[in-house]
């Protein structure tokens, strides 16, 4: 159908879910499927202990694997975290930055966001950049200062050749998990809103801007086909081999 604007990008967030069987599965799948997948960027982000099982399973395939957080020092005293450098050398090509979820139970602020940004770029990891506002805010009129607020920080932090490097995935906080994704009309503002800021300070045309939040195969297409949504950050619908790959196929069928 050739009506997207670029080439899409579909990433599986298993948050802290999935195992080695699934992750079996989801290499076998999407595998078989890749011929008819060429046209799109699939990842999967599983828990950092999976990594290495799927970068096993998806070897023979282009599907990237991603994680799901780093820490913004390349290496230290930091029991129990990861940093970028290891997760590269792991095999990843992406990880995660202020997820929701990481920026509301585990305290993370839009400078550390930022700092964990540039250590991904600085390690050859493409950040996946989470903004969002919560339904208070979006109630109380707040979005556009809440994502302005969010991406500020990013574009502060870092150098333009850079910030053209990055994904950002607009996830509004109302939306995720919770089986009512917002509607295109409520999501291509907010895309649009990000891309023109992005576009103050560099070339934002080629920058990759996801929705995630409720994305399920049913409703992908009509998301995808919005000028400035380039593609998903799934949770739930990433968590069985079939739905992922409806919604692999739901961008691909608009390429
Ligand atoms: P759901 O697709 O389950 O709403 O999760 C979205 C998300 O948080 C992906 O990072």
């Amino acid at each position: 159908m050739n009506v997207l604007q670029r080439r899409p990008l579909l990433i599986g967030n298993w948050k802290m879910n999935g195992s080695a069987e699934l992750g079996a599965e989801m290499a076998a799948v999407l595998g078989e499927a890749m011929p008819e997948l060429s046209a799109v960027d699939i990842v999967v982000s599983p828990p950092a202990t999976l990594i290495s099982v799927l970068i096993e399973g998806l070897r023979q395939t282009p599907v990237a694997v991603g994680a799901q957080n780093c820490h913004p020092e390349p290496a230290g005293a930091f029991t129990g975290e990861i940093s970028a450098p290891l997760l590269k050398s792991a095999g990843c090509s992406y990880v995660i930055v202020g997820h929701s979820e990481r920026r509301s139970l585990f305290a993370e602020d839009d400078a550390l966001v930022a700092d964990k940004c540039a250590a991904a770029l600085t390690s050859g990891l493409v950040p996946v950049v989470c903004v969002g506002e919560t339904l208070t805010q979006r109630k109380k009129g707040e979005t556009e200062s809440v994502i302005r607020q969010q991406i500020d920080a990013i574009i502060e932090r870092l150098e333009r050749p850079d910030l053209e490097r990055i994904v950002v995935a607009y996830e509004p906080v109302w939306a995720i998990g919770t089986g009512v994704s917002a509607s295109a009309e409520q999501a291509q503002p907010v895309h649009g809103l990000l891309r023109s800021r992005l576009a103050d300070v560099c070339d934002s045309s080629g920058i990759r801007i996801l929705y995630g939040g409720s994305m399920k195969p049913g409703n992908a297409a009509e998301l995808l086909v919005m000028p400035d949504i380039d593609g998903g950050l799934i949770g739930g619908a990433a968590l069985a081999a079939e739905s992922f790959l409806g919604i692999c196929r739901a961008a691909a069928e608009l390429c």
